[in-house]
């Protein structure tokens, strides 16, 4: 089974043709972050406007790079919430009528749930993912969404906690802004702190726990240590911040994502003594799961527990049109499948 999948949620314009649900035979990201950088963060009128110009030949480009024709698509899943609403209505609309002149069936896929899928995603038919065993415990770290979930099935999703405030991507967004990082700050973020003779235990930023047990993550305070580490405390009558040298900012980036990375490996701990307790699969998904420090605390934190980690490969953790495609097989499969009242709407359903 083809599908085609469909991805406009924020500023990727994206599609992609996955066979089975794991085969990609192309995955197409039209990114926008020129457009944007000059007001370092996504403008949502900018954004539906190049949705608008880049969707048809998004989605060309896809089926010329798989070598199919639109005749070949056995259904059209759209990634169709959560995000900015003028951005998901755009590949909403196309998925609509895609399917509807096709005669195929529309699938309503969320976006945040396709991420966790991620890792299942393959580029041949040679190099074989195995299956999940579920049940599995599920982590989304993304620039709108930071969540764990207990994964009974790919379908059947329940959420363990989630960001009370911040998510993670926005707080590396917001942190690489106020270190004078160009946009997109994550993966620059990323590389500075990776920078030779940086410090990591330079500052000693907040890891938030929010209360014993809690399963659910803080990021704001952590943005405002970094702040007030890189400019000063407002108002405070003691020695005023070090100047803010490159080695500096280097140092600030790495004590950030250090504290960044360790709330969330403390968080996937809590649950794994708790409601995720004898789980041996640990999926996790979403642009920062592109961060080198993350994926290599995972790693270990897989190691530590005898977990199977599924990662994505970091061109997958950002957003595609492959994990639409992927995960909207299994919707398929669930007879989840949607008709031409497809709503675009602007929270997950997870
Ligand atoms: O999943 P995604 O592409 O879009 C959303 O669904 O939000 O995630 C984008 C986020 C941005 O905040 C970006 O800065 C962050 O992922 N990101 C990273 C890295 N690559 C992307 N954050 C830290 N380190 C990275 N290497
Ligand atoms: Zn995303």
């Amino acid at each position: 089974m083809m599908i085609l999948g469909i991805e406009s949620s924020c500023d990727e314009t994206a599609a992609a043709l996955v066979e089975r649900g794991e085969i990609v035979h192309a995955s197409v990201v039209a990114s926008q972050t020129d457009l944007h950088a000059e007001y370092a963060g996504v403008v949502p009128e900018i954004a539906s406007r190049a949705h608008v110009e880049r969707m048809l030949p998004t989605i060309r480009e896809a089926l010329a790079r798989a070598g199919v024709g639109l005749g070949m698509i056995d259904a059209v899943a759209v990634g169709h919430r959560p995000g900015l609403i003028g951005s998901l209505l755009v590949g909403v609309s196309a998925a609509k009528a895609l399917a509807w002149s096709l005669g195929r069936p529309l699938i309503g896929v969320d976006h945040v749930h396709a991420h966790l899928y991620s890792g299942m995603l393959r580029p041949t038919e040679a190099s074989g993912v195995e299956a999940v065993a579920f049940p599995a415990l599920g982590l989304v770290v993304s620039g709108g969404h930071t969540s764990m979930y207990l994964l009974e099935s790919w379908t059947d999703v329940k959420r363990l906690g989630a960001t009370i405030d911040d998510a993670i991507g926005e707080a590396f967004d917001k942190v690489a802004a106020v270190l004078g990082l160009p946009f997109p700050g994550g993966p620059n973020l990323d590389r500075l702190a990776a920078s030779p003779g940086t410090n990591a235990q330079a500052c000693e930023f907040p890891i938030s726990r929010i209360a014993p047990g809690s399963l659910d993550f803080s990021f704001s305070g952590l943005k405002t240590a970094v702040l007030y580490a890189a400019r000063g405390v407002p108002g405070a009558r003691g020695a005023p911040a070090p100047e803010l040298t490159a080695a500096r900012r280097a140092d600030i980036a790495a004590s950030f994502q250090r504290a960044a990375v360790e709330a969330v490996i403390l968080k996937l701990r809590r649950a794994l003594d708790g409601p995720a307790n004898g789980v041996g699969t640990l999926v996790a998904g979403g642009g920062v799961t592109a961060n080198s420090l993350l994926r290599a605390r995972l790693s270990g934190l897989a190691a530590e527990r005898s977990l199977r980690l599924v990662l994505p490969p970091p061109s997958l953790s950002i957003d595609n049109g492959a994990m639409i495609a992927g995960l909207g097989y299994h919707l398929h499969g669930a007879g989840r499948v949607a008709d031409l009242s497809l709503r675009a709407v602007p929270t997950s359903a997870l």
